[in-house]
Order: C-alpha cells, then structure tokens, then sequence
C-alpha cells in the first residue's frame, strides 16, 4: 500500500476558539509532587520559601496556565485548616488515599505563592469526601474574602493581607469511584454538591465551579453517573469533570497509539449527556467540560503495589515516560483541540515527580521526560481558534480498535500572531507519511518550522544521566507550494508545523 494522507486547513471551518485553561496542570499532596518537587527546603536551587527555581523554570516553559490542587484522591481526606498558620503548629496526619504522612509543611498559602511565581491560577478542590458544605464554604471565605469575618481575618493574620480571588474551585474528586474515601452514589454526591455550590456561591458569586464526572470510561456507572449528577447540579456548576489515563501494560503499540480515538468518543458522548440535562431542564445554558485528569499511567504500578506504607512523601507514580508515551501524550492533547468547543479546561495529570512531564532528583537536577515536549508544543502554539480537522489518512485495525487513521492531526489558527499550526502524529511504526496540507483559504503562505519528535527506539527515554534521548529537532522537511504545502511525517513521530499566514 502506497501510504498518503492529506489534510484541509480552513480558517472558515472553525470548531471554537481554544481556552487556554486546556494546557493546565495538577499537583497532588502525593509522592514527591510537592516534597522534593515543587517545594525542597535547603536544595541549591531552592530561595528562603524553599520553592526549587529549577522546577519553576521548567514549569514556565510549559506556559501552564492552571493548576490543580491539592487532589485527586489526596482531598477526599483533607483539611485546610491543617495547612495554614504557623508551621510549627501544623498537624501530621495519616493520608489515606495513598497511605503516607503527611506533615503539612507546605500548605494552601505557599501553593499559592508558588502559582504566582509559576505564572498561574489556582484550581482548588473541595473535600466532598470526608467532609462537606461548611469546610467548603469556610475555604472560601479564608481564601476569597476580602477581610472583617473570621475566616478572612485568620487568612489575613497568616499574612496575606489581600485575598486570593481563587476562581475555580472543583466539588470533590472521583466521587464515584470505591477507592475514594467517602465514596458515593450519583444522587448522594449529587445532593452534597448542589448544597456545597450553593454555599460556595452564596459566599463568592464569581468562582466557577466543576462537578466530579466518572473517573474513567470503563466506569460501570458511566454514563448514569453524569445524568444523575447534572440532575441536581446543572443550575449551579459551569463544568463538568473526565478524567482518563492509558497504559501499554500489554506491550501493545498499534492499541496504545489509538487510544485517543476512544478519548473523542468519551468526549463525544459525555457532551450528548450535557446536551440531554439541559434539553431536560429546559436550560439556557451549555454545561462546559473540565477534562481536568489525563495521561499515560502505568510504568509505576508493580513498583507502587510493592511500597511500604506511612513514609514522608516517598516516590509514588514515578513513570519514566518512553518516547511511544509521548506520542499518546500528542494525539491526547489533538482530541481536547478538537473539542475546543466544549472542553474549556484541562490539566495534564500531573506536574512534577507524579506521573509528570517534569522530574527532579532529591538535592539534584531537574529535567524534561519525554512527554514534556508535545505539552510543551501545544501550549505553546497551540492557542487561538481551533479548526475542523478534515483529515483523509490510510487506516489500521487492531483487536480493540479499528479504522485506526495512521495520521491524527489538527490544525490552529492564530489570527493576531498571522499563524497557523498544524499538529500531527503519525501512528505508523514501519514507514514515514507523506502529507499534503490544503491551505485554500490562506493567502501567502511560509513555513516557520517543522519541529518533530522521533526516535529508531519507541522505549527510548530522558534520565538524569541522559536527559535529553528523547527531544525535539526542527529539521522536519515541510515545504509550500502555491496553497498547498507537503511534509513527510517520519514513522512514529509527533510533528509541529507552523505557517505564517497572511
Ligand atoms: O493522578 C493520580 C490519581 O488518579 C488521582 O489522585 C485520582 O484522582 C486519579 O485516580
């Protein structure tokens, strides 16, 4: 088979413009996300706040403008009021969720000093786990209000004399999964979520809120889960949460590069789900989708399953990514593109350490895995309007998944910059694609750059030792001609092309 694929590119066929919220993060009080990561008194990188410069120039060169905090699992048991005031006074406590100690140490006002260094906003969670509606309202008001109450004054006493303005905050986490402590039904976490927004609200009425969609896919409960809930919740919430991670435990790599399709199809159904709450309630408004967890996941699982428990932050969900890794990163970040429309939030699960673009070695360096790359592309060109992928591409079937197009691309306009990007991922493992790239509705038309990722060895992967196995070169061969452009899409690669555009 002679392998082509080609792809049209026009301005006019717009799917939305992208929220930039969609190249957000998550750092979780887990493993050595935020002891030894984020935060790491002593290190040689780290100032008087003991926040490591090293990793806070990393994170900026992702230009991550969210971030999650502080779980995931971890805030189903948590309590804010341990984590602020004087260090000296706060409490340890047993964390259930991922069986250690946590020391609080770092706490609610020091994530947030170490957003603003990381040029960022707070996306805060609310325990719904353990507790409810008057920790969520108290969290608030000591984070939003300005001052003369309680909770504010306690905030302003801790130093912080001007208030957060925290605007999004999510109602608990994975509430319908049975490892969630405080685990629920639909209509119980939906009941226990409308009266928390409620109070949140009635506190601050400018924070935006996220109610707990299913954990995954293969959830039993998907997707009754999301009926039930958007039953009580619709009026109240702006979003509503997915989350979704992939493995190759199977060593299966025409599956693992097609998972993204069954991504557009969770996405897909879940916007149907939206649609059919709000033609129920008669709604004026478009419920938005938060797609707040999603990654590769599964390196770590054997060495986590071994772990003892009730350590100060130990090494959880260190997977080294491959370079095979980062390609599912790539077409995962293509399916939230091509949902801009609805998907206005999303957080690569997570930052540093855990699951996470970034590593750091304790009292060591700080360095770029492989999946770093494609995050960093996406976020970094990616912003601007999102337009309707009409892509023809040979196909591939594999036991799971079939009509698997080799190529997977999507293409943003930058109007104010004059550009327009193409991203492209080409699945096949044996031969390179040869894509044609129609540009009809551009006038004169320049190719920037054609960055690729490749690599003969789709295991290969960054290290301290070797941190950089895995990176990108701008060597990529695309070229215009007239309207139309060509490029040649090595085999297994992730591919940035960017136009300048009239
Ligand atoms: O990101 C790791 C964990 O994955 C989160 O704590 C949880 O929400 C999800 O199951």
């Amino acid at each position: 088979m002679t392998l082509k694929a080609s792809l049209i590119v026009d301005k006019d066929f717009v799917v939305g413009e992208i929220d930039e919220r969609i190249y957000g993060s998550f750092v979780e009080h887990l493993g050595r996300a935020v002891y030894n990561g984020l935060y790491e008194p002593g290190h040689p990188s780290a100032g008087e706040d003991g926040l490591r410069e090293d990793v806070l120039a990393l994170v900026r060169e992702l230009r991550v403008p969210i971030v999650r905090y502080p779980g995931g699992n971890f805030v189903s048991g948590y309590n804010w009021e341990d984590t602020v005031g004087p260090r000296a006074e706060r409490k340890r406590r047993l964390e259930l969720a991922w069986r250690t100690i946590e020391t609080n140490e770092f706490g609610l006002n020091e994530f947030v000093d170490w957003t603003k260094k990381a040029n960022a906003e707070v996306m805060m969670a609310v325990n719904l786990g353990t507790r409810g509606i008057d920790e969520a309202r108290n969290v608030v008001e000591y984070s939003n209000h300005p001052g003369g109450t309680y909770w504010s004054d306690l905030r302003r006493s801790h130093g912080y004399e001007r208030p957060h303005r925290i605007k999004t905050w999510c109602l608990g986490n994975e509430m319908d999964g049975p490892w969630q402590i405080g685990h629920k039904t639909a209509a119980e976490y939906g009941r226990l979520a409308v009266e928390s927004a409620k109070a949140m609200k009635w506190v601050d009425s400018s924070i935006e809120l996220v109610a707990c969609g299913s954990s995954t896919l293969q959830m039993p409960t998907f997707p009754d889960w999301e009926a039930t809930v958007l039953d009580h919740t619709y009026e109240h919430v702006e979003y509503l949460s997915m989350h979704q991670y992939y493995g190759n435990a199977e060593d299966d790599t025409p599956t693992f590069l097609a998972r993204s399709l069954q991504m557009d199809q969770f996405i897909h159904t879940l916007i149907a789900v939206c649609d059919y709450a709000k033609a129920k309630q008669r709604s004026k408004k478009t419920m938005l989708l938060s797609f707040d967890e999603w990654n590769v996941w599964y390196h770590s699982h054997a060495a986590d399953a071994a772990r003892d428990p009730w350590s100060i932050a130990p090494p959880q969900l260190e997977d080294v990514y491959t370079h095979e890794d980062a390609l599912v990163v790539g077409c995962m970040l293509i399916s939230l593109i091509k949902r801009a429309d609805r998907v206005k939030m999303a957080c690569l699960a997570q930052l540093v350490n855990v699951i996470a673009p970034i590593m750091t070695a304790t009292g060591g360096g700080a360095w770029r895995q492989a999946i770093f790359y494609p995050f960093q592309h996406a976020s970094t060109f990616g912003r601007g309007r999102a337009l309707v992928p009409l892509v023809r591409s040979p196909k591939y079937d594999t036991k799971e998944i079939t009509d698997v197009p080799y190529l997977e691309a999507v293409a943003v306009h930058d109007e104010a910059a004059g550009q327009v990007t193409v991203f492209a991922v080409n699945r096949h493992l044996e031969e390179a694609l040869p894509l044609e790239i129609d540009l009809r509705s551009f006038g004169e038309c320049r190719v920037i750059e054609h960055l690729v990722l490749e690599n003969e060895n789709l295991k290969a992967v960054n290290t301290e030792r070797d941190p950089e196995r895995v990176k990108p070169h701008a060597g990529g061969d695309a070229a215009v001609d007239g309207a139309k452009a060509a490029a040649r899409l090595a085999k297994a690669s992730w591919n940035v092309i960017r136009f300048s555009v009239s």
